[in-house]
């Protein structure tokens, strides 16, 4: 999505990049729909060999413009909360085509999912499923459920989010039979159909070694309940494939699909997929202007008006996204802190940075801000979000508005006397 002029100017999707933070304001996060299109549609074709279904991370990106896109292209939705699935329903995503993931689902959720046909609910507890099988009877529904498992893997990614692990409270564990006991008791149960079973270790994954030995785990689980003589129609293999921040190289889908087959090829099961960040970081960017240059005794801090309220990974996860101007400049010798306008010393973009020599108005590009940018947000200071716009057929069209503060205030009451 990312392309140079000849002079060096920074083009989005062929759009000049500092048009368009003239035209919508900054900070502006960009989007790219062939972007998107273009890397669910290689993610498919990377599990091409095995039957299954793709169900988009929707908490990756949830803007109901990106939402419409892969839903164009096939894509179900793995949502976490009734807020998610009413987007995806908007979308144009059918409710059978959504899975529900979550540790904790409210009975309004779980009774909005089965009132529109939900097709599959991920449970991570015994007494989540008690619950759902307590509500399905109240409706007089059969509710559609697949064990959410925790084989205990380390994805070996940022500890805030890796969830394969024991002690993290994501699914409910494999070791001494207990989640294949919990499935008997899902098969039993007249309110309940078992669909099978997920996992999902983490986010941010780089390596395939962790996916290998969860899938191998989870495998030898439905074996032995299909063994027993259960039926475990789909396996959900969640997302988590990571994407690098460094280089923007394609994530490597091939590789993860070869990888898929091999561990579950002609074995019988469908399979889901989850993938969120693989899909939506690369095709979009956070646009910030610089608003001051200020000298400390070794590096410089470039105070520019994006800050945590927008992004908040750098600071949340210790994050890396590249940060570079959108026009050509000459070299700088001192590193430099990219930093909001927060009151917090850890309102920052980027920390030591190599960034060329940029001063009042420039425009600076955080790449790699599609997945789990936006969606972040907060407004906090009372901080209006920054806008969402998406490049489809050459042409940039607005997805979120930029609000105003007169516009945050009217979700509020002044006191009542
Ligand atoms: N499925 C489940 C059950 C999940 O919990 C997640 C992400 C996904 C799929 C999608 O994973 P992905 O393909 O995007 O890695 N805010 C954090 C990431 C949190 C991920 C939470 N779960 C960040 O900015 O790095």
């Amino acid at each position: 999505m990312i392309s140079y002029d000849e002079q060096g100017h920074v083009l989005i999707d062929g759009l000049s990049a500092d048009a368009l933070a003239e035209q919508f304001g900054t900070p502006l996060y960009v989007y790219s729909a062939d972007g998107f299109t273009s890397y669910f549609n290689a993610f498919q074709k990377a599990v091409s060999a095995v039957d299954a279904s793709t169900h988009y991370a929707v908490k990756a990106n949830s803007s109901l413009g990106i939402l419409q896109i892969l839903a164009a292209e096939g894509a179900g939705a793995d949502i976490v909360s009734a807020g998610e699935m009413i987007r995806a329903l908007k979308a144009g995503i059918e409710a059978s085509d959504i899975v529900f993931s979550g540790v904790g689902k409210s009975d309004a959720e779980l009774r909005f999912a089965l009132d529109n046909g939900i097709g599959q609910i991920n449970a991570e507890s015994k007494a989540e499923l008690e619950r759902i099988g307590f509500i399905a009877a109240e409706m007089g529904v059969v509710a559609p459920v697949a064990l959410r498992v925790n084989v205990d893997v380390d994805a070996k990614s940022h500890e805030k989010i890796s969830t394969g692990q024991k002690d993290t409270k994501f699914g409910i564990s494999v070791a001494d039979g207990q989640a294949e006991q919990l499935y008997h008791w899902l098969c039993e149960h007249p309110h309940l159909r078992a669909c099978g079973l997920a996992v999902h270790i983490g986010s941010q994954l780089t390596s395939l070694e962790p996916f290998e030995m969860a899938y191998t785990e989870l495998l030898a689980v439905a074996d032995r309940l299909r063994e027993a003589g259960y039926d475990v129609p789909v396996l959900d293999l969640g997302g988590g494939l990571g994407v690098d921040y460094h280089n923007f190289s394609h994530p490597d889908f091939a590789r993860y699909g070869e990888m898929v087959t091999r561990i579950f090829g002609n074995r019988g099961y469908k399979l889901g997929f989850e993938p969120g960040r693989s899909i939506a970081a690369d095709n979009g960017v956070l646009l910030t202007r610089i608003l001051y240059t200020k000298a400390g005794e070794d590096k410089r801090f470039v105070i520019v008006d994006g800050a945590m309220n927008d992004l908040i990974r750098p600071t949340l996860y210790e994050a890396y996204h590249h940060i570079e101007p959108t026009r050509p400049a000459s070299k700088h010798d001192q590193p430099a802190d990219i930093v909001g306008p927060v009151c917090e010393t850890g309102d920052y973009l980027g920390r030591g940075r190599e960034l060329a020599d940029v001063g009042r108005g420039d425009v600076l590009m955080v790449r790699s801000a599609g997945a789990y940018g936006a969606v972040m947000m907060s407004n906090y200071n009372t901080r209006p979000e920054a806008a969402e716009i998406l490049i489809r057929a050459g042409k940039a069209e607005v997805l979120r508005p930029r609000r105003t503060v007169e516009d945050l205030l009217k979700a509020e009451n002044m006191l009542s006397g």
